[in-house]
């Protein structure tokens, strides 16, 4: 990994910012993720991650916290957070914005225990594809305290795969819809693809149910998105 998505942070966060994110994916043509979007303040947030901030409690770890906008808030409202993501650059921005405590890890590599578990902005979207969710979830079971839970953030894209009259195209031979191959570029330069996974909710609550985990929605947003909320049983 390049880390563009982290070198387009720090950019932004030393006051270099002259363009934006490109993003494309396996189904869909370029889009752009504007930089000060990954720099969000509580108010300028979706619905669902306002009420996942809402509903944090006790010790927090902000998976995949990007520039560190969830932990910042959390933080400032007395909880103990801890950010974590596998990009270097992220984490130099988020300690550089106030983050106390920001690591350069990987979801799989953390031990310690939680009372709150965010994965925002698609939070999904790190378990990559539909065959290592049942890895990623025992894992994140792991981490909880008792009475602990896991807030993720995820799409129903089957809307993505509907054409102008109506019909859906999606090839039912082939992987699950949700698994994309994603690419990235910044400032001309290609990142190296990786693979992105958004899940509709009831393909997560089936999921969770093999692994012993209870998932209840608990906000659905504009835009066949959704937030969720997983327990142990
Ligand atoms: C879509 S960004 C979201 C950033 C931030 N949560 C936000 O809402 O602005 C996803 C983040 O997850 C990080 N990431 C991807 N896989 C990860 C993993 N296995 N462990 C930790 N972080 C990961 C990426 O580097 C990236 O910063």
């Amino acid at each position: 990994m390049k880390d563009l998505f982290g070198q387009a942070l720090l950019d932004y966060h030393n006051g270099n910012y002259t363009e934006d994110i490109i993003t494309s994916t396996s189904i869909s043509g370029e889009d752009i993720l504007p930089l000060p979007y990954l720099f969000r303040d509580f108010n300028e947030m979706p619905k669902l991650e306002q009420k996942a901030l809402k509903l944090a409690k006790g010790n927090v770890l902000d998976v995949g916290c990007g520039s560190g906008s969830h932990s910042l808030y959390l933080q400032k409202n007395g909880l103990d957070v801890k950010g974590i993501d596998i990009s270097k650059g992220a984490i130099d921005v988020a300690r550089n914005r106030g983050v106390l405590n920001a690591e350069v890890l990987n979801l799989l590599e953390e031990t310690e225990t939680f009372d709150t578990i965010l994965l925002m902005m698609n939070g999904t979207g790190i378990f990559q594809e539909l065959a290592q969710v049942s890895k990623y979830l025992k894992h994140l079971k792991g981490l909880l305290k008792p009475n602990g839970q896991v807030l993720i953030d995820s799409s129903d894209i089957k809307y993505m795969y509907e054409d102008d009259d109506g019909g859906f195209w999606i090839d039912t031979n082939a992987n699950y819809y949700g698994e994309l191959d994603y690419f990235l570029s910044y400032k001309g330069e290609k990142e190296t693809p990786m693979k992105w996974l958004y899940l509709d909710f009831k393909t997560l609550m089936l999921a969770c149910e093999t692994v012993g985990l209870k998932c209840d929605l608990i906000l659905e947003g504009e835009h066949y998105d959704y937030l969720a909320c997983l327990r142990q049983k």
